[in-house]
């Protein structure tokens, strides 16, 4: 792979081989450090959008390798704005080694691809997380040792992260149980990728419109806000409609004891999730917050040793 801009695109093999490298990766920083495979080399860090994860867990993950990073805020380069994004791609990738860009459209980050001479690492946009689905397969092997044959149950609104988890789960033999409100799913064509990949892989996904359904048997419950960056808004009229969606102790009562919960976080404790569901035993929500460290570390050097 050239750049890493969605999981549609990204062969399994290639996939795995991230994965096995992310846990690599993760236990040679654990027992004293990595090796600087990436000293001299920089990745620019563009953001169109707020971030606490992506921005710092890149950034540091330049760093332990040896490189360092440029961040590059919403007012500095105005993409598309003060410039055309082929010429930010041209005049950008003439300095550094790598572009990792956060945008809202997702042909922007598309866009910036075709026009980079270096990889081009999708951060987030409206359609995809690829990054985040890669840190979520980290953690749910960390915790039940495999990903093939177990079931994860997302719960909540079709979104880019839902979309990323999704492909991710179809790469992996992992069943995908998604239960969203009516006109909040995910959208056909993304549905039609999971379907394809998971279809190659021995993989399921399962739409629901009740979430109690979708969590029996769930070895992972699932959810992420249900008003993403740009769609404020809409935030009232999201409020209702999620309305019976929230992670909280009754729901929770739908599935195993043992199930684990998962966010991607930034959460919006009291609508998506409850306190004692983010902070009681079945959460791994720090733990998968950690992982965005571990796994784009092998995205990194994949791309850029
Ligand atoms: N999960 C995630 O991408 O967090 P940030 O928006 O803080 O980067
Ligand atoms: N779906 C959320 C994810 C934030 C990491 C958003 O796009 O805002």
């Amino acid at each position: 792979m050239k750049h890493f801009l969605d999981l549609a695109t990204v062969s399994t093999r290639e996939m795995t081989y991230l994965l096995d490298l992310a846990l690599q990766l993760k236990m040679e920083w654990k027992t004293g450090g990595n090796r600087p495979v990436l000293q001299n080399k920089t990745l620019g860090m563009v953001f169109q959008k707020p971030s606490l994860r992506t921005r710092v867990s890149f950034e540091m993950a330049m760093k332990h390798l040896g490189g360092s990073a440029i961040m590059l805020g919403p007012q500095e380069i105005g993409l598309g704005k003060r410039e055309s994004i082929p010429d930010v791609a041209r005049v950008l990738s003439s300095y550094v080694e790598g572009i990792m860009a956060r945008v809202f459209d997702h042909d922007h980050v598309v866009q910036l691809a075709e026009n980079s001479r270096v990889p081009v690492i999708n951060g987030l946009s409206d359609m995809f997380h690829p990054c985040q689905a890669m840190a979520d397969m980290l953690t749910i092997r960390e915790q039940f040792g495999k990903l093939e044959g177990l079931q994860v149950a997302y719960v909540g609104d079709g979104n880019n992260v839902a979309a990323s988890l999704g492909l991710a789960a179809a790469h992996f033999g992992v069943t995908f149980k998604i239960a969203s409100p009516e006109g909040y799913e995910l959208s056909q064509p993304i549905r039609d990728k999971i379907f394809e990949i998971a279809d190659r892989n021995e993989s399921v996904m399962e739409m629901y419109v009740m979430p109690q359904e979708a969590l029996q048997n769930a070895d992972v419950v699932y959810t992420d806000t249900w008003v993403s960056m740009g769609q404020e808004a809409e935030a009232a009229e999201r409020r209702k409609e999620f309305d019976g969606f929230q992670v909280n102790q009754h729901l929770m009562g739908f599935a195993k004891p043992e199930t684990i919960i998962m966010h991607c976080l930034p959460a919006h404790r009291g609508d998506e999730i409850t306190d004692d569901m983010m902070d009681g035993p079945q959460s791994v929500v720090f733990q998968q917050a950690e992982n965005r460290l571990h796994a784009q570390k092998a995205i990194l050097v994949h791309l850029l040793a």
